[in-house]
């Protein structure tokens, strides 16, 4: 019989491994109790497949290792520097490059010098880190991503496109009040969805219209170009790194956690094209991060950096990195589970509303669903809900966001097909057993980006 389809495999081969530990029922019902039942207070030790995050947890090439070798320690003027602008400048077109130890840092650099207190940041979603950063600088986060982003189950191709009457309607009505607008590519809390080139434009468009700038988080921008290619009508066929570099031409400036996209294992910057603006970072930058020559990080993580920019736009690479994601997605879905669609980039996010229906959300579904599937099996997932979503500043109130979920990342050119075919496998078996997942509370909890301290025990019923 001729075969209809040929498989793909990985465009590499494995020539290092670290082994994995299979844990029993007992020791993680233990594990669980001592982490209050909160995924990131566990010991990775603990941990069989980490699906907690993609960042940070690539594993890196030969190339990039070997670059780690010719690390320039140099306080000032590192040569590893040099090849991190330049791959910088290649990749994604910014002008001027400032080092940071990872994202958040580049967040708190960029929040500060353009944010003063009272101004207005519209974005396609909020993140975590660069809202509170936002806040912290004074500034206010306002929602402007279409409505489709927050229905885990509308199919819209891009989830992660502005609401354009939305965004025009901030502008208007804070005039000189918005220092930027916040794109990022690949929104994170939506599902790992992409903006298309088009909404972009139009972004771009209303920005000069009303004298703003747009800064881009581009932490997965080559994911989110991989999508175009795939759906957006004109870029088929493309190079990965030729729609990166149209959809960073109509930005001004990005924050970047090279720990995603660049296969590094920490890093980040901000890539920016006003030198005015360049320069203020420039001085901020020996404040709270080190020289602006490696803002915090090593020589040999730079040149890590570098050469990893360079391997994330392959167009090899990221068809087979986000085609894993999907693998683990379509078997979810072939088995009715209730999933984020369509299948974002970087991981699976479980829509813990629909599968635990019977847990109210001031009960953490999400959060008992990755304690539910930590205990199965020993997978390690991350809550991305109403734990995530943390208080209002000015009311304190807890936010309550319509997504409710659990989000089983994909490390880069970590796992292999079995791995997801075990993963799978536990998410099947929780689901059947859905009914005695119960809710949880919250015994501690941490001022800022509670989710990634806090603990629980579970609700008496
Ligand atoms: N922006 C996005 C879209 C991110 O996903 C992250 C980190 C950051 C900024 C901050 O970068 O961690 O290097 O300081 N996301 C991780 C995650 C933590 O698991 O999604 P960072």
């Amino acid at each position: 019989m001729p075969l209809t389809r040929r498989s793909w495999a990985e465009p590499f081969k494995i020539k290092v491994v670290e082994p994995v530990r299979l844990t029993t029922a007992g020791q993680r019902a233990k594990a669980l109790t001592e982490a209050g039942y909160n995924t990131f207070l566990l010991r990775s030790r603990d941990v069989y497949i980490d699906l907690l995050t993609d960042s940070g947890t690539s594993a890196m090439s030969d190339r990039q290792w070997a670059g780690m070798m010719l690390g320039d320690e140099a306080y000032a003027g590192s040569e590893n520097y040099y090849h991190l602008e330049a791959a910088v400048q290649k990749a994604y077109g910014y002008r001027h490059v400032i080092p940071t130890h990872q994202g958040r840092g580049a967040e708190h650099l960029l929040s500060r010098v353009l944010i003063k207190p009272g101004d207005v940041i519209p974005g396609n979603m909020y993140f975590t880190t660069t809202r509170l950063h936002q806040e912290m600088a004074g500034g206010t986060f306002h929602d402007a991503v279409i409505a489709e982003a927050h229905d885990p189950a509308s199919t819209h191709p891009f989830k992660g496109n502005f609401d354009l009457e939305k965004l025009e309607s901030i502008l208007r009505d804070h005039p000189g009040r918005v220092p930027y607008i916040s794109a990022a590519a690949t929104v994170n809390m939506a599902g790992g969805q992409p903006i298309s080139l088009e909404n972009l434009t139009h972004v771009r468009a209303l920005a000069d219209r009303h004298k703003t700038r747009v800064i881009l988080d581009a932490t997965r921008v080559a994911e989110n170009a991989y999508f175009l290619q795939q759906r957006e009508p004109g870029q088929q066929g493309r190079p990965i790194r030729a729609i990166v570099r149209d959809l960073c031409a109509l930005t001004d400036g990005c924050t970047m956690s090279a720990k995603k996209d660049p296969l590094a294992n920490i890093g980040g910057f901000i890539g920016i094209n006003d030198s005015t603006v360049a320069d203020e970072i420039s001085n901020l930058v020996v404040v709270f991060e080190g020289l602006h020559t490696y803002g915090g990080m090593a020589g040999r993580d730079m040149e890590a950096v570098a050469i990893g920019i360079e391997e994330s736009l392959e167009d090899d690479h990221i068809r087979a990195r986000v085609g894993q994601v999907e693998y683990l997605g379509e078997k979810l879905r072939a088995w009715r589970i209730p999933i984020v669609l369509p299948i974002g980039g970087h991981g699976i996010y479980l829509d813990a509303r629909a599968f635990l229906p019977h847990i109210p959300q001031s009960q953490y579904p999400a959060q008992a669903l990755a304690a539910a599937l930590y205990l199965d099996s020993g997978v390690r997932a991350m809550e991305r809900g109403a734990v995530s979503a943390g208080r209002d500043p000015l009311t304190g109130a807890e936010r309550f966001p319509k997504l409710e979920l659990v989000r089983l990342t994909i490390p880069r050119r970590v796992y292999t097909q079995a791995h997801m075919d075990v993963t799978a496998e536990s998410v099947y078996c929780v689901y059947e057993e859905r009914d005695k997942v119960r809710g949880l509370q919250m015994t501690f909890e941490p001022r800022f980006l509670r989710f990634f301290q806090a603990r629980f025990t579970p609700v008496n019923s």
